[in-house]
């Protein structure tokens, strides 16, 4: 029946693909739409979407009774939407569900295949945007004309283009979305189904025959800290987040457990036979789709970046004013974030806990009962490291807010908040720029990030599509053990390495096994993984994602690609052409590129095209430019969305005016090891806190590290 089901919508698709002439005048099949049946079809979506959302929450509420979470749980939490954030996902989804009907309804009337696009009357197309609630991406804002501080949203950065890089829009494309049916079907759908005459592999197999790499065969980057690792995934998470879609139209259930079917929004990840862990058989790894984002002009599906672009460390302060003010102590007028108040770290802050009934991250831990953190970010207690990244610009910005307040006591508490949060964002634009970018382009930085020459308008530094998959070759430089050290950075007894597989969303090792600092130790004297051809991501995440006791573990690789291709991305060779390289057309060509024959071969019997190759894999498996961690592709593709995210700014901490040039004389002193001997017990830290550093020859006493000068900010 449900497979039937989807046999009708693939055909539905297909007809309109095949459909390329214009009807004529005549018999315009919106000619014979009325108002009122416009209206009714878009008052019958609106019940259907509501309904389903009642239904969602209802499940919501029998979940609380579970007595055990699946791997597929907690990634659903990592990515689940907040309350400004459902609002535009409702409106998508009333979008969604009104050109659907509209369209069974032409198609009844109008027996001939034909495109919505081109049939709705402009006027129509007004309706439905007002009607559900899309038009707010394109309606005008009047923006504060002074204001010398971001708002939260992001919105109003841009004066002229309000929209850029805000929160809750679209991701930007930088070519267009390639769908099955050139709406919304992920490509890979069908099995069989050609694409430049090569059928798309499973992304399992790809996934096992690519990435895979055993535990023992891990090679240590012998010139990157693990803090080089970190710093990657905490400058993603102030850009992107795609966020899950919560609920399915047509499909009632969605559970999206181990089933096969594709039913919206689930799209199984299908296992291989001789699949090397998964023996069953028709048995699928769940994958739920990303929500889909108001596209009011084209139809064509889009993807939601819950977060604002630009690099604000929205990941410190939050996307939407509701939980902004949340993550704010709103009890005195000190400028402060509130902090957790019932367990601290040795005297210093941790982040408060979310505030719910029943978190997830209890059930890594059933005795230990501590729920997950709460941040800026929905992920900030995915993994230990990030939680003490979180953690430690927290404590940064009650630190400053405090300075502040002693040498301008007459400031109150939003203009403490405010400067102290410019401050936060300055460190981490100085820091991702001065030192973290130079070593993933190495020598491509300068081509690709020349200096900065002022902020541009034009620019619009809306994160792309493509690169919250290219940014994710941050996954082949994760080690497979969580190192916590002590104080002679030596492995702390008696928690020592903790398998990464059991630290994910595991909150309670923070509270209980000896805070922050033995795991920013780690990040100081430990290494990345190196990324290499034959080891491209650790087994911990390859197999073990959010593994819990009772059931198997997640594919983060297989995920990735998957992602790909629930977004529309286009594959590899698109995208060297987009950037100016060569496009290999067969394995010779690949192997010359990958420089690699072993693996263009593998590539090859795979895809049968290099065309194919999902970007994901094929970028990240790119032998590095010279003194980087990245291949061409990825420093272009990275390289251009830092550059835009900087000249796109209207609060670059090196524009004019943003900070006087005492201050900026200031911040461009200051360092990620300053931070890290300002807020935390560590005494010692290297100088170049992602190169390679070895204990004790490497490292200085904080004494010896320039402090951030404030003196500047005293008014
Ligand atoms: C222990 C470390 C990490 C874990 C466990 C982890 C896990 C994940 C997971 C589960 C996803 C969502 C996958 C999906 O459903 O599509 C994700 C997305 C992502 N990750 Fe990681 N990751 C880690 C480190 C990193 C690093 C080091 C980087 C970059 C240098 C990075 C960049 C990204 C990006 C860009 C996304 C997409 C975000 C979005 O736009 O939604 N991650 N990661
Ligand atoms: C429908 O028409 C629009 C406008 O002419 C075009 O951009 C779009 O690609 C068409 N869609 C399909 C699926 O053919
Ligand atoms: C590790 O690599 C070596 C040589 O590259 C190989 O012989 C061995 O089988 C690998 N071990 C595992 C567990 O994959
Ligand atoms: C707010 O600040 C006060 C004074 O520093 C402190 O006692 C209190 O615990 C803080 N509250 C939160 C929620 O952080
Ligand atoms: C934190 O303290 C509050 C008030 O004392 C208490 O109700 C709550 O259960 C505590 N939470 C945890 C996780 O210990
Ligand atoms: C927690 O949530 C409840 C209900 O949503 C709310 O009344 C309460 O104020 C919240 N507490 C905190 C500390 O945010
Ligand atoms: C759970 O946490 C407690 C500390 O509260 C610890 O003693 C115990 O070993 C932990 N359990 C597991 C399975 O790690």
């Amino acid at each position: 029946m449900k497979g039937s089901l989807v046999v009708l919508c693939l055909l539905v698709a297909f007809a309109d693909r095949t459909e390329s002439e214009s009807p004529s005048e005549g018999d315009d099949p919106a000619n014979q739409l009325t108002g009122q049946e416009l209206l009714s079809s878009l008052d019958e979506a609106k019940k259907m979407v509501d309904e389903a959302y009642k239904l969602s929450r209802e499940r919501s509420k029998a979940d609380l009774d579970k007595t055990h979470v699946t791997p597929a749980d907690f990634l659903k939490h990592l990515k689940e939407p907040m309350a400004a954030t459902r609002t535009a996902l409702r409106a998508a989804s009333y979008l969604d569900t009104s050109l659907d009907l509209l369209k069974k309804k032409l198609q009844k009337k109008w027996m001939r295949p034909f495109n919505l696009t081109d049939v709705l009357t402009r006027k129509q197309k007004e309706t439905i945007s007002k009607v559900t609630g899309c038009d707010y991406v394109t309606r005008p804002i009047t923006c504060p004309q002074n204001n010398p501080y971001r708002t939260i949203t992001g919105e109003c950065n841009n004066l002229k283009h309000p929209h850029y890089g805000a929160s809750n829009h679209g991701y930007a494309r930088w070519l267009p979305a390639e769908y099955e049916d050139g709406i919304s079907l992920p490509r890979g759908l069908i099995q069989g189904q050609l694409y430049k005459g090569h059928t798309l592999p499973l992304v399992r197999s790809v996934s096992n025959e690519i990435i895979t790499t055993s535990n023992e065969n891990v090679t240590e980057d012998q010139e990157r800290s693990l803090a080089f690792m970190h710093w990657g995934q905490w400058v993603d998470h102030d850009m992107d987040l795609a966020p899950m879609t919560e609920i399915g139209i047509d499909n009632k259930q969605v559970e999206c457990t181990t089933d096969c079917n594709y039913a919206p929004p689930c799209f199984p990840i299908k296992v291989p036979p001789g699949d090397p862990r998964i023996k069953k058989s028709g048995v699928c790894m769940p994958f739920i789709r990303t929500a889909p984002a108001c596209n009011p002009t084209t139809y064509v599906r889009e993807q939601l970046n819950a977060i604002t672009s630009y690099l604000d460390a929205s990941m410190v302060y939050g996307s939407e004013e509701v939980l902004a003010r949340n993550l704010r102590n709103n009890s005195n007028d000190l400028g402060l974030m509130a902090l957790n108040q019932n367990f601290t770290d040795n005297g210093l802050g941790l982040l408060p806990f979310e505030n719910k009934t029943k978190s997830l991250c209890l059930f890594t831990n059933k005795t230990a009962n501590i729920p997950c953190f709460k941040g800026g970010d929905k992920r900030a207690t995915e993994n230990l490291g990030l939680t003490a990244m979180h953690t430690l610009f927290v404590r940064e910005h009650n630190r400053l807010a405090t300075e502040l307040k002693k040498m301008n006591p007459h400031w109150d508490g939003e203009k403490l908040y405010q400067e102290a949060r410019k401050i936060v964002d300055a460190e981490n634009q100085v820091i991702t720029f001065r030192d973290y970018l130079p070593l993933v382009l190495g020598n491509e930085m300068n081509r690709q990030l020349p200096l900065y020459t002022g902020y541009k308008e034009s620019v619009d530094p809306t994160v792309a599509n493509v690169f919250s998959l290219a940014f994710r070759f941050g996954h082949g430089s994760i080690p497979p053990l969580v190192p916590r050290l002590d104080h002679n950075f030596k492995p702390l007894a008696p928690y020592f390495y903790a398998h990464l597989s059991g630290t994910f969303c595991a909150s309670w090792r923070i509270v209980m096994e000896g805070g922050i600092d033995p795991l920013v130790r780690g990040f100081l004297a430990d290494h990345s993984k190196l990324m290499k051809q034959n080891q491209m991501m650790v087994e911990e995440l390859q197999e073990h994602l959010f593994e819990q006791t009772e059931h198997i573990g997640l594919d983060l690789a297989a995920l990735n690609l998957q992602r790909g291709r629930d977004h529309g991305l286009p594959g590899y060779n698109a995208w060297r052409r987009f950037c100016g390289l060569s496009a290999p057309s067969n394995e010779a060509e690949l192997a010359v590129v990958m420089r690699n024959p072993k693996l263009a071969k593998k590539f090859i019997d795979l895809y049968g095209t290099p065309e194919n190759i999902d970007i994901w894999v094929g970028s990240m498996a790119e032998p590095f430019v010279p003194y980087g961690r990245v291949g061409p592709l990825l420093a272009c593709l990275i390289g251009n969305q830092f550059r835009k995210v900087r000249d796109g700014d209207r609060f670059w901490w090196e524009k004019d005016g943003v900070f006087t040039p005492k201050q900026r004389r200031a911040l461009s002193r200051d360092s990620f090891s300053r931070i890290i001997c300002d807020n935390t017990h560590i005494q010692e830290v290297p100088r170049d806190t992602f190169k390679r550093n070895h204990y004790p020859s490497d490292f200085v006493n904080c004494r010896e590290v320039q402090g951030l000068d404030l003196s500047a900010w005293k008014e």
